[in-house]
């Protein structure tokens, strides 16, 4: 991009920001659908996209329960390694403008992450639904039993639970069904927010894309802020086109001088 264009470029998302920080700034629920493209900034890979973890790894062998049950270790081995370059990632400012912006509204608010990496969640955001799950969380195969397990080492892979059985991450694998209870939480935050904040999300895996859709069906203002458009983009009002630890930090504050007031026509 030649400078006049980068100046041009930069000047209409200041703009899109402005119109973007009004709407926001309305009172009334707000629901933020995030995806692995916000914790790009903090180093870890998003699926999709050039040198995206799909690209050289194939989800069909590695995030299936048919992957799990014919090579455990294999799929062990893979979410190991995301556990560990997980650990090392530290939230970035997109991570925290979120938790500022969950401070300015209360119980006006709810986080939705297709995410299972953690950081919104070590940046210190607390209404927070994992509808995919943690890569912290470990499920026993045998009992169904799931608790929390932080360690980066766990030794030899795959790990077993005390009554002998598998251990196997608790996140959503492809042909699983989602929690049943954070589905519920996400969707009815779905039909009642005022304003939607999708952010760094392909919006390609459903049911997580079919949330600002059914908001948008009951009203509500949809927000994206993404580099890329997306199938999401047609629902949006306001289409933020930058990265999200850039573009997360400058809405928030914004949003703080005007929240409450209407938005002018
Ligand atoms: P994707 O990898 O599909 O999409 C990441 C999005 O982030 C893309 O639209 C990028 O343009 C955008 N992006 C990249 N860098 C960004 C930045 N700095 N700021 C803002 N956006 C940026 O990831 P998800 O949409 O999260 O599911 O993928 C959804 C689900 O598919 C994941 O939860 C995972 C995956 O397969 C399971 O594993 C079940």
């Amino acid at each position: 991009m030649v400078a006049s264009a980068i100046v041009q470029a930069e000047g209409s998302l200041a703009r899109q920001i402005e119109r973007a920080a009004a709407i926001l700034g309305q009172s009334g629920p707000c629901l933020v659908l995030t995806g692995a493209g916000i914790s790009a900034e903090s180093g870890l890979r998003t699926f999709r996209g050039p040198g995206g973890l799909w690209e050289g790894h194939d989800p069909a062998q590695l995030a299936t329960p048919d992957a799990f049950a014919r090579d455990p270790e294999t799929v062990w081995r893979f979410y190991a390694w995301r556990r560990a370059s997980a650990a090392q990632a530290e939230p970035n400012p997109a991570h925290r403008a979120l938790v500022r912006l969950e401070e300015q509204r209360g119980e006006d608010f709810l986080l939705v992450t297709q995410n299972v990496d953690g950081l919104h969640e070590r940046a210190g955001s607390r209404r927070i639904v994992d509808l995919h799950g943690s890569l912290w969380r470990l499920r026993c195969v045998a009992e169904g039993i799931e608790f929390e397990d932080r360690r980066v080492d766990l030794g030899r892979l795959p790990p077993r639970c005390r009554c002998g059985a598998l251990l196997r991450p608790a996140v959503v694998w492809f042909g699983e069904a989602l929690p049943a209870e954070a589905l519920a939480r996400a969707t009815e935050a779905a039909r009642c927010a005022r304003v939607v904040l999708v952010v760094g999300t392909s919006g390609l895996v459903h049911p997580a894309s079919a949330l600002p859709e059914i908001a948008r069906a009951q009203g509500a203002a949809i927000l994206e802020v993404n580099p890329e458009a997306t199938p999401l983009s047609r629902l949006a009002d306001v289409c933020l086109r930058g990265p999200a630890g850039r573009v997360l930090p400058e809405l928030v504050a914004r949003t703080e001088g005007v929240l409450g007031r209407e938005p002018q026509a």
